[in-house]
């Protein structure tokens, strides 16, 4: 494996101590294209992660396909509104059966031999599979040449799937999250708007990046005046998730008006932010009045995908009057990563320098990163030794 090459004990022992004293991860593991392919296996393959979002799958008939981990996939929404997912392989030949998003469909055609399926991956026809006019044959069991089924959940208005058959649903695994964010109600979530980005840098730096409040005063000058370094910390959940807070967040107005807010939240709630990485890709932002997904998907080793959505909070929030703080609200997030991009993307050049020792982690402002890292080790060596891990 190439990442038993990389990850030596050395490398290990520098990265397993205390955030000062530590070395992050070998440049390789942001670069090599046998590990990008490694990681879509160990860290993308074998857990939940976000596919997309419910939305675009709300209307019965829906088709949505993907490329996840390296592998095709499909999402659709059956007659009832059920989301479920399936690899997008045909069981004949092994075509692609779906290549463009589409809506009102009642099957899946495979346009090779016309296998058809329907939106709960059954296989409903065969066509001359037997020799001209034999539409059956005993030997094709129907029942049994579906599409393959992708465990597949939502939450929060995401889309989940799991490649791996066994572990805990997705609720369970998103427990501690969930109990931490009780006080929200998230049944009124609304999709709000959307923006997308291209970055030229590892997925892992773009989590990274988000993982830490270091840089605001220097990237960030204009969030750094409302929502300064100083009342930034971080909090983990071990195992799921790490991330920084703020207990100073402030709605910005527009026209003297602010976007509706989930109902029965406390002062404190009220000026709470919380931005935790769910391990690995998923980098979420909760307020007082709006939610947000923030997707790092990895397209190479040194391309990334990032997708925005952001939720407003209940039905009124949609309405044409919010759609001005809506806009405001997504422009400022746009803006917000559009001014990490530069940064991420030199990350990404100096990992391709043999002078790159992994670099050091700031004690006190990088223990999130670090945090991280020690979870991609450990889902890159099936848990690694934990018991080495030092305490920080
Ligand atoms: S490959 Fe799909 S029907 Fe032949
Ligand atoms: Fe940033």
């Amino acid at each position: 494996m190439a990442i038993e090459r990389v990850l030596t004990s050395e490398s290990l022992e520098r990265l397993r101590r205390p955030t000062g004293r530590a070395f992050g991860l070998p440049r390789e593991t942001f670069t090599s294209e046998a590990i990008y392919a490694e990681e879509m296996d160990r860290v993308f393959g074998r857990g939940w992660i976000v596919a997309g979002i419910a939305d675009e799958l709300a209307q019965p008939g829906s088709v949505v396909p993907l490329t996840l981990a390296g592998r095709p996939i499909v999402l659709t929404s059956n007659d009832e509104g059920r989301i479920q997912a399936f690899h997008n392989v045909c069981r004949h030949r092994g075509v692609q059966v779906v290549t463009k998003p589409c809506s009102g469909q009642k099957l899946l055609r495979c346009p090779y031999h016309s296998w058809t399926y329907d939106l709960d991956g059954r296989l409903r026809a065969t066509p001359h599979v037997g020799g001209p006019g034999v539409h059956n044959h005993p030997d094709i069991r129907k029942s049994e040449t579906g599409l393959v089924p992708v465990r597949c959940e939502v939450w929060a208005g995401l889309v989940f799937v799991n490649f791996a058959a066994g572990g805990p649903g997705l609720l369970t695994f998103l427990a501690p999250l969930i109990e931490r964010w009780k006080a929200y109600d998230f049944t009124r979530l609304r999709l709000g708007g959307t923006a997308t980005f291209e970055i030229k840098a590892n997925w892992k730096l773009a989590v990274e990046n988000f993982s830490e409040s270091y840089h605001l005063p220097w990237v960030h000058a204009g969030l750094n005046s409302y929502s300064p370094m100083e009342d930034h910390g971080c909090f983990f959940i071990p195992g799921l998730c790490q991330g920084q807070l703020s207990r100073n967040y402030a709605q910005a107005p527009v026209d003297g008006r602010t976007l509706p807010r989930f109902p029965g939240l406390s002062p404190a709630q009220e000026k709470l932010a919380e931005y935790p990485v769910v391990f690995p890709n998923l980098m979420l932002g909760l307020h007082a009045d709006h939610f947000f997904a923030l997707t790092a998907v990895p397209v190479a080793p040194d391309r990334t995908y990032e997708r925005f959505d952001l939720f407003v909070i209940g039905d009124e929030a949609l309405e044409p009057e919010f759609a001005p703080h809506r806009a405001q609200v997504v422009e400022a997030w746009r803006s917000i990563n559009v001014e990490d991009i530069d940064v991420v993307e030199r990350m990404q050049v100096g990992r391709t320098s043999p002078a790159m020792d992994g670099g050091r982690f700031a004690p006190g402002q990088d223990d999130c990163v670090h945090a991280f890292e020690l979870a991609w080790v450990d889902a890159m060596t099936d848990g690694g030794d934990r018991s080495v891990r030092a305490a920080d």
